[in-house]
């Protein structure tokens, strides 16, 4: 049996730089992951089997439509599992959500069997390898499962599988979602420029927190725009992360609707996570810390 953590996955930067001809959208995203997640439970057994459960499973679907059993199948090297699901993280909320399930998937059904344990760990230890023998399958699954394998800061280009691991200072950051699911390609079709300007190629080293903060303010999400003529709460809930004292950078993540804002001090991030709680019951909040997933200890927000 092995338990695997499927971080959400959130998208610092979101510059959308071209079309390609089959329609999917060229992209240069800083990425990173956070201490709340959903979590997999994986018990070998006769044939895959999915159970979903946990506090945003409404509507989740438990057969060959949830990515992680495609990706169990896909990784299953002769193996099957029982696979449970805990869903922690909304459902189409831009941040990774059924990705990051798939993700673990794979890295569970690696992990099961006699010298799994193993295998899971170097795959762990060097992602780079792990990309080139695998990444051009996983992307097929969908373009943010090689990403959300790696769980560790990266910056993705090409439709988000070309990666490259960047170091990131750990950040406190506090997740809203106003509990409106939002699809992708609508948010993509409403893009009206496809050929914005990248990051710049080199990336600065950040000091800490603050200096990622800092930078940050100069870069975009190129979704955000358009998420929110579909979704105009959106608006709302960016307005009441910015309220926040302490809050030093706030955008969307991915295609929406979920939201960030950044914190320098952690203890403000718990203040903030708290004040929206009380204010939008109606509301998913969560605050986490940013970072390496595979980095032990992190904090607790
Ligand atoms: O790859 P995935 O199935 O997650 O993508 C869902 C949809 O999002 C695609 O069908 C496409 O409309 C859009 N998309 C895109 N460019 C990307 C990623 C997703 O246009 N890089």
């Amino acid at each position: 049996m092995v338990k695997v953590f499927a971080p959400a996955k959130i998208n610092l930067t979101l510059h959308i730089t071209g079309q390609r001809d089959d329609g999917y959208h060229e992209l240069d995203s800083l990425v990173t992951f956070a201490t709340v997640g959903d979590e997999l439970w994986l018990v070998e057994a006769g044939i895959n089997s999915l159970t979903v459960e946990g506090p945003e499973a409404a509507g989740v679907p438990a057969d060959m439509n949830n990515l992680a059993m495609k990706s169990a199948q896909f990784a299953g090297a002769g193996r099957q599992a029982a696979i449970t699901l805990t869903k922690h993280l909304p459902a189409s909320s831009g941040i990774g959500g059924g990705s990051a399930d798939a993700a673990a998937a794979w890295r569970g059904m690696l992990a099961l069997g006699p010298e799994g344990e193993a295998q899971a760990e170097t795959q762990f230890a060097m992602p780079e390898i792990l990309y080139e023998t695998q990444a051009r399958a996983l992307v097929a699954l969908g373009a943010d499962v090689p990403m959300c394998v790696i769980s560790r800061p990266l910056r993705a280009r090409g439709i988000g599988e070309k990666i490259t691991l960047v170091d990131l200072p750990q950040v406190a950051c506090v997740l809203v979602n106003p509990r409106v699911p939002v699809a992708t390609p609508p948010v993509f079709k409403a893009l009206e420029k496809k050929d914005n300007p990248p990051m710049p190629e080199d990336l600065p080293t950040f000091a800490d927190a603050s200096a990622l903060i800092d930078w940050l303010a100069g870069q975009r999400n190129d979704l955000q725009g358009p998420a929110l003529s579909i979704a105009p709460v959106i608006g709302k809930v960016l307005a009441r992360l910015a309220e926040c004292p302490g809050a030093g950078l706030v955008r969307m993540s991915g295609s929406g609707a979920t939201c960030f804002a950044l914190f320098a001090e952690i203890d403000d991030a718990k203040a903030a996570a708290q004040a929206i709680r009380d204010d939008r019951p109606d509301w998913w909040v969560a605050g986490c810390i940013l970072g390496d997933m595979f980095q032990k200890s992190l904090p607790v927000v």
